[in-house]
């Protein structure tokens, strides 16, 4: 069981993102959890406000410690500990299925989700273990970094995906991308299914596949194929 604590002020994007298809089944099944806390619900401030001008000046607004902190602090106080807590930013470290699979082995997980301009560097220092980013593009804020984190966590926690669905032949697993895969009918659009798959034949079609997921990663993946070859030797 993974409990996924998402600190937000857009609770209702991170709840309707993730409660379909497979995770909101795992969710159904107990196997994980997600809350996503409202980190505007813990401001002192009368009006509710929860960013101000940055010091120094410049373009745009910065979270405030307080709501933040006073939100983190709620969960640490209810669950007894202070979990891995990962703050989404392009200047974090790229997200990969290695992290995956480590993050998968927590009990808690917190993620903090950034707005604005960003979140005042003093609430960071105090709670934020890991900083983390999705890719090389600047998204308008955490959440869809945060659901994309508990998504591939997820899929990794024992359970979340059925035999059929599960990871260990996919793509990553030893650094090749996926092979094609088709369905019927065995004709479409002029199209035909490559031969070797109708043929029944398990061994030359492993083979098939192997070569396939070899081409596609040199193409498109040169990085990657660096990596599977080392791995091979
Ligand atoms: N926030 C904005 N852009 C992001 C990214 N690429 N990864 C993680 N958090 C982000």
């Amino acid at each position: 069981m993974v409990h996924f604590y998402v600190l937000t002020l857009f609770p209702d994007m991170v709840m309707d993102g993730l409660n379909t298809s497979v995770i909101g089944r795992a969710i159904q099944n107990g196997i994980i959890d997600i809350e996503a806390v409202n980190i505007r619900d813990y401001t002192t401030n009368k009006h509710k406000k929860v960013d101000d001008y940055p010091y120094g000046g410049g373009a745009g607004m910065v979270m405030q410690a307080q709501p933040i902190y006073d939100a983190y602090m709620s969960i640490v106080n209810r669950i007894g500990k202070r979990p891995r807590t990962i703050y989404l930013t392009p200047q974090g470290s790229v997200f990969k299925q290695s992290l995956a699979k480590e993050f998968a082995l927590e009990e808690d997980l917190i993620f903090l989700c950034g707005h604005y301009e960003g979140v005042d560097e003093r609430v960071l220092e105090e709670i934020v273990t890991d900083y983390v980013s999705i890719g090389d593009y600047v998204l308008t804020g955490g959440e869809l970094p945060a659901m994309v984190m508990v998504d591939a966590i997820s899929r990794m926690v024992p359970g979340v995906l059925t035999n059929q669905e599960s990871g260990e032949t996919e793509s990553f697993y030893n650094y090749l991308l996926e092979y094609p895969q088709y369905s019927r009918p065995e004709e479409w659009n002029g199209k035909k299914v490559p031969q070797v798959l109708l043929s029944g034949h398990h061994k030359n079609i492993a083979a098939w596949r192997l070569e396939q997921s070899i081409e596609r990663t040199k193409e498109h993946r040169p990085d990657l194929y660096e990596k599977y070859l080392e791995q091979e030797d």
